[in-house]
């Protein structure tokens, strides 16, 4: 008799069976406690690369070590209870050889219990992808403004804006598709161009900067909670969170500095 509890989560197949439907709600997150709120509304949650940026400060996604993916992911996993969880493969992890690509994929799944991971890159990672689906892992493909390769992108642009260069994109859409991904985020791409490929391929399509006509969209949460103060231009703000820490701080401040210092247990009121 098997002891292991149901798995109650969305799972990769379920996403994949979203083609041309419902569309598909996902966000970002690096931490239990937001996941959690997350999760009531997402069907899967990204433990994207973009951590470093955001809770780290780093100038880009490429010095994100593995190790942090791992603390992140664990975290998100334990704050939630029913979206799929995605943890992305940082710069370097993946790239190198399918075997290194398949080591460093199986270390995520086993250590943090995320449902499938992420990686950047079109055609040229497609036998990658293949290996890693055909070895028992869930793969999301990642094309069109790929943060990792901003050294090469000459910074964080709008891809296909030359009308010439779509044929490329679309071939790394269908590359990505056929090798086996069980959906693709395409990021920061000419709308027009987004719509196409959406229409084109068999999975999925996740966008963000992208179009309306994706199968699904994500955003980076912070952002669009208000809490990154230059979020990039096409996102739009749900909450002013920045403004309201920002009062909450300064509140507290007061109250300390003028020793009015309410707590809601009454022993550490001073008695006169
Ligand atoms: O790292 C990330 O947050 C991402 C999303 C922007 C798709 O890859």
């Amino acid at each position: 008799m098997s002891t292991q509890a149901p798995i109650r989560r969305i799972t990769a197949p379920q996403i994949t069976a979203r083609k041309g439907g419902e569309p598909v709600v996902s966000l970002t997150s690096y931490h239990a406690h937001t996941a959690a709120i997350v999760d009531r509304y997402a069907d899967f949650i990204l433990v994207g690369d973009s951590l470093g940026m955001v809770m780290h400060g780093m100038e880009s996604t490429v010095p994100v070590p593995l190790d942090l993916m791992i603390m992140h992911g664990r975290a998100v996993v334990r704050g939630t209870k029913q979206a799929l969880i995605v943890v992305d493969m940082p710069f370097g992890t993946y790239e190198e050889s399918p075997q290194i690509a398949f080591r460093n994929a199986a270390r995520i799944m086993k250590e943090t219990n995320c449902g499938a991971v992420k990686l950047e890159g079109g055609a040229r990672m497609a036998d990658t992808i293949h290996f890693l689906v055909e070895r028992g892992i869930p793969v999301m493909g990642h094309i069109g403004l790929t943060p990792q390769s901003t050294n090469t992108l000459g910074g964080f642009k709008t891809q296909g804006r030359d009308e010439d260069t779509w044929p490329i994109y679309q071939a790394d859409a269908k590359a990505v598709a056929e090798a086996g991904a069980f959906s693709i985020v395409l990021e920061g791409m000419v709308e027009p161009l987004a719509a196409q490929i959406s229409k084109e391929i068999k999975i999925p399509t996740i966008g963000i900067g992208a179009s309306a006509e994706c199968d699904g969209q994500i955003l980076v949460l912070e952002d669009m909670l208000g809490l990154n103060p230059n979020p990039p231009k096409f996102v739009k703000q749900y909450g002013n969170l920045l403004q309201g820490i920002e009062d909450a701080v300064e509140g507290y401040a007061k109250d300390v500095k003028s020793r009015a210092f309410p707590t809601n247990d009454q022993t550490y009121q001073i008695k006169k």
